[in-house]
C-alpha cells in the first residue's frame, strides 16, 4: 500500500479534526520505517515527546480499528483494513468513462476533502482555458498562505478529470524523496506494468522515463 493511501485511511479513521500535523508526520515516518530518534532529527522535536505523541496515535488507531495497532504492525493492520473495506464497498457497475471512451485511471492520493467550494469562477474559467484550449503543460498557482490555492487546484482537477486518461494527485507535503514518488508515478501511468528493478537507477533517468509516459497519453 502506498503511503498516500495509508494517510487517506488514517484521516478517515481519526477524522481530520482529531489529527494534528505532528501526528500525521509521525505516522508517515513510521510508515517509512523510521525509528523515534530518526524522527526526532527529521521533525525537529524531542525524541521523548515524539514517543508520547506516537503512543497516543497508536492508541487512537487501536480504538478506531478495534485491534491493537503499534508502530511495528502498522502496515499489516492497514492492509488488512483496506481489504475489509474493499469487501464491504459495493463495486459500482457504472464505471465513469472519460472522453476517450475509456474507464478513468485515477489516483487522487491524499487530495484534500473539498465538500463546499465558493466563487472563484473567473479564475477557474481562466485555468480551464489555459489547460484545455492553450494546452498548458504547467500551471503555477501562487498566493499568500491560506488564500485557497489548493482548493482551486482541487476544484479545477475535478472539473477537468474526464478530459484526461490518467489523473494523478501528488502532494509534496513533508517532502517525500523524489525517487519514491517518481517510481510511484511511473507505476501508476504504466498500469502497474513497470518494475522498479528495470528502471534506470538514477533519478534523472527515471524522470526521463516518466516524461515518456506523460508524452504518450493525456495525463
Ligand atoms: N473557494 C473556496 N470555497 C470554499 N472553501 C475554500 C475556498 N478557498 C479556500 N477554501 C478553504 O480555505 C482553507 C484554506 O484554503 P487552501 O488550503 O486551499 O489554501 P492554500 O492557499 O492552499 O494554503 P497554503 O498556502 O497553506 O497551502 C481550506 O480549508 C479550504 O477548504
Ligand atoms: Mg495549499
Amino acid at each position: 500500500m502506498k503511503e498516500s493511501e495509508a494517510v487517506r485511511i488514517l484521516r478517515d479513521l481519526l477524522d481530520v479534526a482529531n489529527l494534528n500535523d505532528l501526528q500525521e508526520a509521525i505516522f508517515r515516518c513510521s510508515w517509512q520505517g523510521l525509528s523515534y530518534p530518526q524522527m526526532s532529527t527529521e521533525l525537529g522535536y524531542d525524541a521523548g515527546y515524539i514517543r508520547v505523541v506516537g503512543f497516543q496515535l497508536w492508541q487512537a488507531l487501536s480504538d478506531a480499528l478495534g485491534q491493537p495497532v503499534t508502530k511495528k504492525n502498522l502496515h499489516s493492520r492497514f492492509e488488512q483494513y483496506a481489504q475489509q473495506l474493499a469487501q464491504i464497498q459495493p463495486v459500482s457497475s457504472a464505471v465513469p468513462l472519460n472522453k476517450f471512451g475509456q474507464a478513468d485511471h485515477q489516483d487522487w492520493g491524499d487530495r484534500p476533502d473539498l465538500t463546499t467550494f465558493y466563487g472563484r469562477q473567473s479564475e477557474l474559467t481562466r485555468l480551464q482555458d489555459w489547460i484545455q484550449h492553450d494546452r498548458c503543460r504547467l500551471v503555477g498557482i501562487f498566493g499568500i498562505g491560506g488564500i485557497g490555492k489548493t482548493a482551486i487546484a482541487t476544484q479545477c482537477a475535478e472539473q477537468l478529470q474526464h478530459d484526461f486518461q490518467y489523473v494523478l494527485w501528488q502532494s509534496l507535503r513533508n517532502a517525500p524523496p523524489p525517487n519514491q514518488f517518481v517510481v510511484e508515478a511511473i507505476q501508476f501511468l504504466s498500469d502497474q506494468q513497470a518494475i522498479e528493478q528495470n528502471l534506470p537507477p538514477d533519478v534523472g533517468g527515471r524522470i526521463d522515463h516518466l516524461l515518456g509516459y506523460l508524452n504518450a497519453q493525456h495525463c
